[in-house]
């Protein structure tokens, strides 16, 4: 039996009908057995001040620190701005890398992002992956999850219907898995 391996879950949409959290939620459904997965809540964290972090760290900040601390590895589900990450990813990315115990250093990573446009998400994801450089993070390099034309891909419940979609996300999760015990070893 394998150990447990824990997720946080970043998404990068607030949101309430966002097909990124709703591609996150069917990630939720599709995880491998031994996988948990925990949502961040990015909603709460204030926008980044040296200032305000010299006074001590906002509570949501705090939070989103401990479950990364915890996670075994980070999986980010963020819609493309603008051929970037959204300021509200990024933000709470920029909270987490302040943190002395350098949360995001050596922790696996994957990527995938939902947009209703042509290149699924391919440009913020590859800001993201420059992003993880810095951080010294691991991300898993394939498969790709880039869910192009993703306003096709879910139905009025929000349930992902999209078969390839639904194999590419089960895939990423299990090779997310392996990548995490490959970096333990
Ligand atoms: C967008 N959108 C967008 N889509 C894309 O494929 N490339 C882009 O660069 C952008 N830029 C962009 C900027 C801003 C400010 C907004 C609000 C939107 C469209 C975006 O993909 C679409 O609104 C998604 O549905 C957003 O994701 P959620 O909220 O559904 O998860």
């Amino acid at each position: 039996m394998s150990d447990p391996i824990q997720v946080l879950v970043m998404v990068g949409s607030l949101r309430r009908a966002s097909l990124n959290r709703q591609a996150a939620l069917a990630a939720e459904r599709l995880k491998p057995e031994g996988m948990t997965l925990e949502f961040a809540d990015l909603s709460a964290i204030p926008p980044y001040n040296q200032d305000v972090q010299d006074q001590g760290s906002p509570k949501p900040v705090q939070t989103l620190c401990a479950q990364l601390a915890r996670a075994d590895a980070v999986l980010f589900v963020s819609p493309e701005y603008n051929y970037s990450m959204p300021g509200v990813l990024k933000n709470a990315i920029d909270w987490a890398s302040r943190d002395p115990a350098q949360p995001f250093k050596g922790k696996a990573a994957a990527i995938m992002g939902a947009s209703p446009g042509m290149l699924g998400t391919a440009r913020m994801q590859y800001h993201l992956r420059q992003t993880l450089v810095f951080l010294d993070a691991h991300p898993l390099n394939r498969p790709e999850v880039m869910i192009a034309q993703a306003n096709k891909k879910f139905d009025a419940a929000g349930n992902l219907t999209d078969e390839t979609t639904t194999k590419l996300i089960r895939g990423l999760l299990e090779a997310l898995a392996d990548w995490v015990r490959q970096l333990k070893r």
